[in-house]
């Protein structure tokens, strides 16, 4: 495969890949806000007929309970390597939306950045393997058996996706699973995810007197449920910042000096890291840095919190219910399941006896680790040699993708993590971005991975 002829079509191109990205970023599927139902189906549709465009066959937009799974093949050789392509369509709530500098749906380019919700998270980051595939199939070398599953469900927990995978073994069958729906340490530092998080997620109700309550009458003398979750949340870690339910840590493997010293080597740069965040100063558990913080330790969240009058101006009230929700990071080991059980009841047993609680679970998910010793990762480190001049640096994420568990634990598969987004591109926030440098270079690397994946296979 010759680098400067890939480079050459991707110029040539450019234009026409960022253009058919941005028609995609103007569909706003946001797939919790049902709002936007008919937008989230017409995204399937884009994507189906994006995939046939570049010359997959067997496209097909699979129906679920919930939103449609977009699948496409190219099988050309049963000994081949074939690699499963997952990516998510759907996008995050764009809220709030007067945090954006341009609407969240009408992408703008500027500083080299595509600006849109959903840009780096993850339509611009799936997008790049429908690219890919399209230079492979354009130049007549499609190295590998190629399958793509595209879902419209990852930001609501993928609820339909086991039943899926578990109903299309066959279907699904792969040697590896590559997904491009993380970021790196920096253009200048590449690096590959190795480790995701997974998650617990909750919200909690706690309930005082039966009807809100003038605050002067009655303030005092029944418990305010607003103050009594903030107590009972502020006890769910001590001074340390060492998370205080019983059993949380139990089954969490500690890292070898190894370990540990193969995250401090990562070219990390902390006072970068304040400043890009606004903040004089990080704040964490007590004992391990920053990327032992986001990448190793489990952690607790709250995501929001209401409850009372929080219109304008002032409002005397002693509120009858306040609400949290929670989410809770898992590290390998742990289980969600038994996170959200263990949460739930030390939460009931910290109520005081004049309020009730009520505790709600909501999605979750399992934490991943994936190997560094594999053909597939040993394919993408070749990649990025190729196309960055650089060896990726192996890193862990905060971030959750229960569905790598999930390959693994149904079909016996290892996924490769292999994100082109920064932490800067503000996935999730409003002015979401995705660098176009990243974009044009992502295609560029996948068209090597597949390259190598198939002369690393032996035959
Ligand atoms: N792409 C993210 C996950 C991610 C982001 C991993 C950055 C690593 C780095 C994904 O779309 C996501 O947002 N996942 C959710 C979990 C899901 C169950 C709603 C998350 O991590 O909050
Ligand atoms: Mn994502
Ligand atoms: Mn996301």
């Amino acid at each position: 495969m010759d680098l400067a002829e890939i480079r050459n079509i991707i110029q040539t191109n450019r234009d026409k890949y960022i253009n058919e990205l941005i028609d995609l970023l103007k569909i706003p599927s946001v797939s919790a806000d049902s709002q936007y139902k008919d937008s989230v189906f017409k995204a399937a549709d884009y994507v189906r007929q994006k995939l046939e465009d570049a010359g997959v066959e067997n496209t097909e937009i699979c129906q679920t309970d919930g939103y449609p799974i977009v699948y496409g093949d190219k099988i050309q050789n049963p000994s081949w390597p074939t690699v499963l392509i997952y990516g998510h369509y759907d996008v995050q709530p764009a809220d709030p939306l007067d945090l954006w500098d341009s609407p969240p749906f009408e992408p703008v380019i500027k500083n080299d950045k595509i600006y849109a919700r959903g840009s780096a998270d993850d339509k611009g980051q799936f997008y790049i393997h429908i690219k890919a595939f399209e230079i492979l199939n354009q130049i007549g070398n499609i190295p590998c058996n190629m399958k793509f599953m595209i879902e419209g469900e990852e930001e609501v927990g993928s609820d339909n996706l086991e039943d899926f995978v578990k109903a299309n073994r066959q279907k699904l069958a792969a040697d590896v699973v590559l997904i491009s729906d993380t970021s790196m340490l920096s253009n200048e530092n590449p690096s590959i995810t190795t480790g995701l998080k997974g998650l617990s997620y909750l919200q909690v109700e706690v309930t005082g007197a039966n009807r809100d309550l003038h605050s002067g009458t009655f303030g005092g003398s029944v418990a305010n449920p607003i103050n009594t979750l903030c107590k009972m949340i502020a006890s769910l870690k001590d001074e340390n910042n060492h998370i205080t339910i019983p059993g949380f840590y139990d089954k969490v493997i500690d890292l070898t000096n190894d370990e540990r010293a193969a995250i401090a080597r990562a070219p990390f740069d902390e006072e970068e890291f304040k400043k890009e965040l606004g903040v004089n100063e990080v704040e964490g558990e007590k004992g391990y840095s920053t990327l032992e913080r986001t990448g190793i330790r489990p952690t607790l969240d709250v995501n929001g919190m209401w409850g009372g009058y929080i219109g304008e101006g002032a409002k005397t009230v002693l509120p009858s219910k306040a609400y949290a929700k929670i989410s809770m990071r898992l590290v390998p080991n742990q289980s969600s399941d038994e996170i959200t059980k263990i949460f739930s009841d030390h939460f009931r047993k910290i109520a005081p006896k004049s309020v009730k609680v009520k505790v709600t679970p909501y999605h979750g998910g399992e934490p991943a680790v994936t190997s560094t010793q594999s053909v597939a990762y040993k394919a993408a480190e070749k990649a990025f040699e190729t196309c960055w001049g650089k060896t990726p640096i192996p890193t862990r994420d905060g971030g959750s993708i229960p569905i790598v568990a999930l390959f693994e634990r149904e079909l016996g598969v290892d996924s490769v993590l292999l994100g082109f987004g920064l932490n800067s591109d503000a996935i999730h926030s409003p002015n979401e971005s995705f660098g176009i440098f990243n974009f044009l270079k992502g295609i560029e690397t996948t068209v090597f991975f597949h390259h190598f994946l198939r002369s690393l296979t032996k035959k």
